[in-house]
């Protein structure tokens, strides 16, 4: 008999019909506490769970307890209590490698459409404001030779630097755990502590997971060593910044400009101060929503749950120790 899966993400139909080769699908809107009590005989029986979003904790694990794999179509995996995953020996498998460079491509849309107010004049054009040619009070900031630092040097903030070294001739600083040598020799990146990259950068970028060290980890004593002129960008995860000190700081100048593609409640509530601001631009989380990349997340992710449940893991794995 073939395994039972719970998909709480619809599929491109060629990966849809691979996972039902493979597997019992049982497929559902989301795994809120409403949706898994609908489809508690299915969910008790499912030995794999694929899809993104949603939280993936004690509760939803008491409600499964045949589970053995998770397979989540994102490289992010915050949203899942490892450590419960762990006790109960469930492997998690995520998808770190095949968006890496349409992220890097949207940290780089945000520097550029924040130094260049390409979104804010766009709606000025199309508003019929342009009625002649425009001023300094509409001019923007330079991108090219400028310094972009990156917090967090994983494969996105390597895609990042290349982009901005050869494409921008930027000088690049980086802050990681470990140094990276490929960042430096090709990069020719500067390793330094958080202070230094907070005061030296043009453009702060933030490429970090959401953890409790990097949670807030942006906030009003960090923002006030930024430069008045710098500019923050941030794709990693919302709450790795204080939005409230951050809506503050772009308020009263402390820094020039915000790229967001991440906020600290997602989707951002459409009230929320931060998105009045002229000098924010705001993206729905779509750093790696492109139809190629999207695509070959969701093939990674039924690729990694059927590798997995049998027994066959060799890369995609957050936690392979507890097979040992
Ligand atoms: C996106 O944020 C991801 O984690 O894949």
């Amino acid at each position: 008999m073939k395994p039972a899966v719970i998909l709480y993400k619809s599929l491109p139909d060629d990966l849809r019909a691979k996972l039902d080769a493979h597997f019992t699908v049982t497929e559902v809107q989301n795994i809120a506490p409403e949706t898994i009590k609908q489809h508690a005989a299915q969910f008790a029986e499912a030995q794999g769970l694929l899809g993104s979003g949603g939280k993936v904790n004690g509760d939803l694990l008491a409600a499964m307890p045949a589970l053995r794999v998770c397979s989540t179509v994102s490289v992010g995996y915050d949203n899942f209590d490892v450590d419960a995953l762990n006790q109960r020996k469930v492997l998690l498998m995520h998808t770190p490698t095949v968006l890496t460079e349409t992220v890097a491509d949207t940290m780089m849309s945000l520097v550029l459409s924040t130094a260049r107010r390409v979104t804010e004049l766009d709606k000025w054009v199309k508003a019929g404001e342009w009625k002649k040619s425009i001023g300094p009070e509409y001019y923007g900031v330079d991108v090219h030779h400028k310094t972009l630092g990156i917090l967090g040097m994983g494969r996105i903030g390597l895609a990042l630097a290349q982009r901005a070294h050869f494409g921008f001739g930027m000088n690049i600083l980086y802050n990681a755990r470990r140094q990276h040598e490929e960042a430096e020799t090709r990069f020719g990146a500067r390793a330094c502590d958080v202070e230094t990259l907070l005061k030296e950068s043009d453009f702060v970028c933030i490429s970090l997971p959401l953890t409790e060290q990097t949670h807030h980890m942006i906030g009003a004593a960090q923002l006030k060593m930024m430069k008045s002129s710098a500019i923050l960008i941030n794709a990693g995860r919302g709450p790795v910044v204080d939005q409230e000190a951050l809506t503050a700081a772009l308020k009263d100048g402390t820094i020039h400009a915000a790229g967001l593609d991440v906020f600290e409640v997602e989707p951002v509530p459409a009230e929320a101060e931060i998105l009045t601001l002229p000098n924010v631009v705001a993206l729905p989380h779509i750093g790696s929503a492109t139809h190629e990349t999207r695509y070959g997340m969701a093939r990674d992710a039924v690729d990694n749950l059927i590798a997995a449940l049998s027994g066959k893991v060799e890369k995609n794995c957050v936690n392979p120790q507890i097979q040992a």
